[in-house]
């Protein structure tokens, strides 16, 4: 007897039944024999490890126009509002929001998150607000947390020890921001002092780096020389990148050589650098984002973010994570075949090996009964159709239920399927 049976999913062109036994995956078979103490059929959709977001901020969710909207859309107007914002800020305010967006997450099947959180702050009360959060929902969606010095390590008094303070309060990863930085210098210095903390408190290290369109900002080649020599590599990320967007091709291929040396991770944020970024171009005016397509040419581990949803550096958004990846598949011109499913791979496995989660993740047999179904045939066309998960099981539980839309034309029935 299972406790909870999907029946009629689909993976890899495959009809399959998943049986969930104890909170696991007990069997994954064409047709279970036996019954299941709940029974749920999936009507034929496709069965999937459930989306992952890597890169978001949870501290500023949901905050867009508050006190002003950010006009210029540049990511300095950005910084300059969100420190207004910052000055009212208090636990019960992060937590409402930050478990408003989690819960829009784990309804739409993001079950793993990780969010910076701001450190600048003397009184760290977005650290504080977001520990409590990731604990309260921890049923619902597993949250990691990275100490991120919004103004700077080395800029911000105090910066360094703000940071350690968080991390000895259960912060999971050290952050950095070099290019913003006063000097070159100082952003040099921070990112050593990142790895020394990482190695000091035994975390992980995803530093926002290189967030500009500079060709000049080069931290990116600091990380992975730090990463080379610490022999580091998979507990590494280098978030956005995306001055290598803008690097001439010369450095570019000596920089990817290291790059394949260091095996660190990236992480892209296309909804949000596709609008952030090129802000002082006129035209022609660059997209502003890190060589997605050339990253995961040479075998680089690349997981897409939303980076923001409703905050002031992209007002939009709902946590879906089909939208970055369907982004991802224009502005990267990822439009080959394998391209579009390896962007469905960049929210799903590709940021589960980001989080260092591989261990605990995936649709098999064994692994913690955690999926989802997706209203679509297969990855290519969930993100075609930026299509509806309309089951989310976490922890063997059916926590989630969409019904995804009907549509009729003159009376009879649509099907935005090709058949
Ligand atoms: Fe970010």
């Amino acid at each position: 007897m299972y406790d909870l049976i999907v029946r009629r999913a689909r993976i890899a062109d495959e009809r399959c039944d998943i049986g969930v036994q104890g909170g696991r995956i007990a069997a994954i078979a064409p047709e279970i024999p036996e019954a299941g103490a709940r029974e749920v059929s999936a009507e034929g959709r496709m069965a999937s490890a459930p989306f992952i977001e890597s890169h978001i901020h949870l501290d500023t969710t949901l905050t867009a126009g508050e006190p002003k909207w950010n006009e210029s859309g540049t990511l300095f107007e950005g910084i300059e509002t969100w420190a207004l914002r910052k000055a009212s800020l208090t636990r019960e305010d992060v937590m409402r929001r930050a478990t408003r967006l989690l819960r829009w997450h784990a309804a739409q099947g993001v079950l793993h998150v990780r969010s910076h959180v701001d450190t600048t702050d003397p009184n760290l009360t977005a650290v504080k607000a977001l520990l409590e959060v990731r604990e309260t929902l921890k049923d619902l969606v597993d949250v990691q947390l990275v100490a991120f010095p919004q103004e700077g390590l080395l800029s911000y008094p105090n910066g360094v020890e703000l940071l350690e303070e968080a991390l000895r309060m259960g912060v999971d990863v050290v952050g950095a921001i070099p290019h913003y930085e006063l000097t070159r210098d100082l952003g040099a210095e921070s990112v050593k002092v990142a790895f020394r903390l990482a190695a000091q408190y035994d975390r992980p290290i995803d530093a926002h780096c290189d967030e500009t369109d500079d060709p000049q900002s080069r931290f990116l080649e600091e990380m992975a020389a730090e990463a080379i020599r610490q022999g580091l590599g998979s507990r590494v990320t280098a978030s956005h990148t995306t001055a290598f967007g803008s690097y001439d091709d010369a450095y570019a291929f000596k920089l990817m050589g290291f790059l394949r040396r260091a095996q660190i991770n990236f992480v892209a944020n296309p909804l949000v650098n596709i609008t952030l970024q090129g802000r002082m171009d006129t035209y022609p005016k660059r997209r502003g984002l890190t060589r997605v397509k050339e990253l995961w040419q040479n075998g680089l581990n690349v997981s897409l973010g939303y980076d923001d949803v409703m905050d002031p550096w992209y007002s939009l958004g709902t946590g879906n994570m089909l939208q970055p990846a369907h982004m991802a598949v224009h502005a990267c011109q990822m439009t080959g075949r394998s391209e579009v499913m390896a962007c469905y791979d960049m929210v799903t496995t590709n940021a589960a090996r980001t989080l260092g989660i591989e261990e605990r993740y995936g649709l098999a047999v064994g692994q913690p009964a955690d999926f989802i179904i997706v209203d679509a045939e297969d990855k290519w066309d969930a993100i075609r159709r930026l299509a509806a998960t309309t089951l989310v099981v976490k922890g063997g539980r059916v926590v989630a239920e969409t019904t995804a839309a009907r549509t009729t034309l003159l009376g009879e029935a649509v099907s935005f399927s090709r058949e």
